[in-house]
């Protein structure tokens, strides 16, 4: 098990874009222990997703893992540990939702950000073969929060209204009770 540091905002690395993985490289073994590596990361931090430049891999590599069931962003649909090597987006509906989102890269804080939510996702698997799948609400969220990694960008670029800048403590005395009182009315 090894468990990498997760780099922070500031870290310039995490504003460059990813370089997409040659087919040759996937079943390197580099590349098997970066993998192997990032799942041990995103367990022992705990969390949805992470991007290889997290981890300070400048490679477009991004996983996803999610247990789902009752979380505080409502039911999730359960994702098994999803690895996307050089992942495309296709908007399938530009309507948005928002969610106040976290990033292990910028720990301590949530931010209000809205995306569309509806999307199809395509990427190669290890074995380089093509992958696709359906990604709604919250899902849609976190494989878009994740992509962006791998083109530099961070959530906080998307947050329009400033005033949704929180930090955790914060967001959960404040935020939260506001939203589940909208959620009764
Ligand atoms: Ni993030």
């Amino acid at each position: 098990m090894a468990v990498r540091k997760i780099i922070r905002m500031g870290h310039p690395n995490l504003r460059r874009p990813a370089r997409p993985l040659l087919l040759e490289e996937l079943q390197s073994a580099e590349l098997q222990r970066l993998v192997a590596d990032m799942i041990d990361t995103l367990h022992d931090y705990g969390g949805v997703g992470l991007a290889a430049p997290q981890v300070n891999e400048g490679v477009r590599l991004a996983i996803v893992e999610v247990a789902g069931g009752a979380t505080r962003y409502g039911d999730l649909q359960q994702v098994p540990l999803t690895i996307c090597v050089n992942p495309e987006i296709d908007v399938l509906d530009e309507r948005t939702a928002g969610y106040w989102e976290g990033c292990l890269s910028i720990p301590g804080l949530r931010g209000y950000v809205e995306r569309p939510q509806s999307i199809s996702v395509r990427f190669l698997d290890l074995h380089g073969q093509a992958q696709s799948l359906r990604a709604d609400g919250f899902l849609a969220t976190i494989f878009q929060h994740e992509f962006d990694h791998l083109d530099g960008r961070l959530y906080i670029d998307r947050i329009e209204d400033p005033a949704k800048l929180a930090f955790e403590d914060e967001y959960a005395r404040y935020v939260l009770p506001r939203e589940a009182a909208d959620a009764r009315a």
